[in-house]
């Protein structure tokens, strides 16, 4: 039994806000979040009680991924600002005691970075080996793709490219040509141009994209799904490649430790506890901690099939996954668990894990919040979500869904439905839109009752507002009112503060409820102070079941929190015992 409070490294005992930047603040009414939009937030940011902030990419970029295609790595997008608005925020944040995390994006960059640009002019520039091009393969007569491996939104992982003949891979969209991490120089490249650079000016880390996918499988076939077609979906190709350890730790080795700065890398291929450890193990150097995925995709059907098909979610499943991520955290492993609800690739959480019709969306973000916010290790909070912030509305046209992943599911659904490919119906893949898309957690940031919900002068935004911010969904609002979703994110920020040995750094125990509709566990700190959390995820009333003795209730997410112990619909408590 380790006692984990000790030696414990600042990001242990922090919560770190994430911001989308193009739709968090806009500054100078053109539509679109800016820098000097984010830096007018600060004090917004610090006075939820959180103490680090992660910014989504703000480089130079075409956009075709929403800035996870970059062009310049030193520079910010001029729709964003200028570097001297870069360094204001990294201040600003140092100056309000929270910590700044920037977004690192090095598994491929746009195919209008200077690197590609120069690799697709000839077979021997020196950056032809930046990136993996192949040549074509002919079956009967015709040209393939090296490969029959899917990208991950759809679509053949490879794009013929006329100038030299030949195809290079993209695991993303076409514009996304994926870095040559075999070769030596490559890396090195890639450190000093993206990581070196902003460790210098003082960051204290990255959120780093798609870390699972630098080391690629060998080149051959994904095995046949879909007999119907040449490209097969093909995820596993691409992910946990065999010199992906090795890579990890010499990046660790020579940057991100040099600065001590923290590591929290985006593992959407890592399932099981034994290869997170592997990742995220003090003792295995390679990175501070993992964003994972089962919880994420607890409501989408096999993310090898389908990225975006949409299934109901179990919550036993959701509780069974709450809890190997905690052990993660436990008294008995060097590892340490990231917890998120949402983040810029999810759907809002209230609209896909509770009830956010009017009557129960402030009691079920609430409840939410109690989730986050009792569990060991680190939580992040996705900007929006402590309003409440909720889905688009169902009411709103298939053009409203600008994401590519989002077009290019339902393309794949089309070309599958005329090939005759068995799986989704069309009205199945728009339901699944409505419910999981991107797109609802990249609409504005709602601030204010005022048009544009505050977020820009313009009434034209980069994505359409969500109405809701006409229904008391704001931070104006909100503000006002004692019971919001943002004074309860406040309170409870404060109150793990304050019980830190046993929500932070405490042992997680699941307890087995009485009823399939709750979450019951215990938060138990080294010392012997225990917690006990009941969280009611059903319309109906539930009984919470206290271990032994009556508990002592310490804060409820219901505003008349019934005295004998039955739990209100979607009611979250959390005891003394
Ligand atoms: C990560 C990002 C996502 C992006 C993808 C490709 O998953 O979070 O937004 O589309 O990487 O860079
Ligand atoms: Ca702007």
């Amino acid at each position: 039994m380790t006692d984990r409070r000790i030696d414990a490294k600042w990001w242990k005992s922090s919560t770190i806000y994430q911001i989308y930047p193009s739709s968090f603040m806009d500054s100078n009414g053109d539509g679109i979040g800016d820098l000097p939009g984010i830096l007018s937030k600060l004090d917004y940011i610090k006075s939820l009680g959180v103490d680090a902030v992660w910014i989504s990419p703000f480089y130079k970029s075409p956009n075709k991924d929403q800035g996870y295609d970059i062009s310049d790595y030193q520079m910010p997008d001029p729709a964003y600002g200028s570097m001297a608005d870069v360094e204001a925020i990294i201040k600003g944040c140092h100056d309000r005691d929270m910590k700044i995390i920037f977004d690192l994006v090095i598994n491929h960059t746009s195919d209008q970075h200077k690197w590609f640009q120069e690799s697709r002019k000839s077979k021997d520039n020196p950056y032809r080996k930046y990136y993996i091009w192949k040549p074509a393969r002919y079956i009967d007569g015709e040209r393939r793709p090296p490969t029959n491996w899917e990208a991950t939104f759809g679509g053949s992982a490879w794009e013929w490219d006329e100038t030299t003949e030949e195809y290079y891979l993209h695991a993303f969209v076409v514009e996304q040509p994926d870095l040559n991490w075999e070769d030596a120089e490559v890396r090195q490249a890639i450190y000093k141009e993206a990581i070196l650079f902003w460790l210098e000016k003082g960051i204290d880390g990255f959120r780093v994209d798609v870390s699972s996918h630098y080391s690629k499988h060998e080149y051959v076939d994904a095995p046949i799904i879909k007999p119907e077609q040449y490209i097969q979906p093909a995820r596993a190709k691409y992910v946990d490649g065999p010199r992906l350890r090795e890579y990890l730790e010499e990046m660790q080795r020579e940057t991100f430790s040099k600065y001590d700065s923290v590591t929290l890398a985006e593992m959407s291929g890592t399932r099981t506890l034994e290869n997170k450890l592997d990742f995220v193990g003090e003792s295995s150097k390679r990175f501070s901690m993992a964003i994972s995925f089962d919880l994420a995709t607890v409501d989408h059907y096999g993310r090898e099939a389908t990225y975006l098909w949409w299934k109901p979610y179990d919550l036993q499943e959701f509780k069974k996954i709450t809890e190997a991520e905690q052990f993660l955290s436990g008294p008995n492993t060097d590892g340490w668990a990231l917890t998120y609800l949402e983040n810029h690739d999810q759907a809002r959480s209230i609209s896909r894990f509770m009830n956010d019709s009017p009557e129960y969306r402030t009691i079920s973000g609430k409840t939410l919040a109690m989730y986050l916010l009792t569990l060991s290790g680190t939580p992040i909070i996705y900007q929006g979500e402590e309003i409440g912030m909720i889905n688009m509305p169902k009411s709103w046209p298939e053009a409203e869904y600008i994401d590519a992943a989002s077009w290019m599911f339902i393309q794949t659904v089309r070309d599958d439905i005329q090939k005759g490919v068995k799986g989704i119906a069309e009205e199945e893949a728009f339901e699944s839109l409505q419910r999981i898309a991107r797109d609802h957690a990249r609409v504005p940031m709602q601030w204010s009752n005022d048009h544009s919900a505050g977020f820009s002068s313009s009434a034209k935004t980069w994505m359409r507002v969500n109405p809701s911010y006409k229904a008391g969904i704001n931070v104006a609002e909100e503000e006002k009112d004692e019971c919001s979703v943002l004074n309860f994110y406040r309170r409870m920020l404060a109150f793990r503060k304050e019980h830190s040995d046993s929500l932070i750094f405490g042992e997680y125990q699941n307890l087995e409820a009485e009823t399939e509709k709750t979450m019951q566990f215990s938060k138990k700190s080294f010392d012997g102070e225990t917690l006990f959390v009941a969280l009611n995820f059903s319309g109906e009333q539930q009984k919470a079941s206290l271990p032994d003795s009556k508990g002592e209730l310490l804060i409820s997410s219901s505003t008349h929190p019934d005295q004998e112990d039955i739990l209100q619909p979607y009611e979250g408590r959390i005891y003394r015992v």
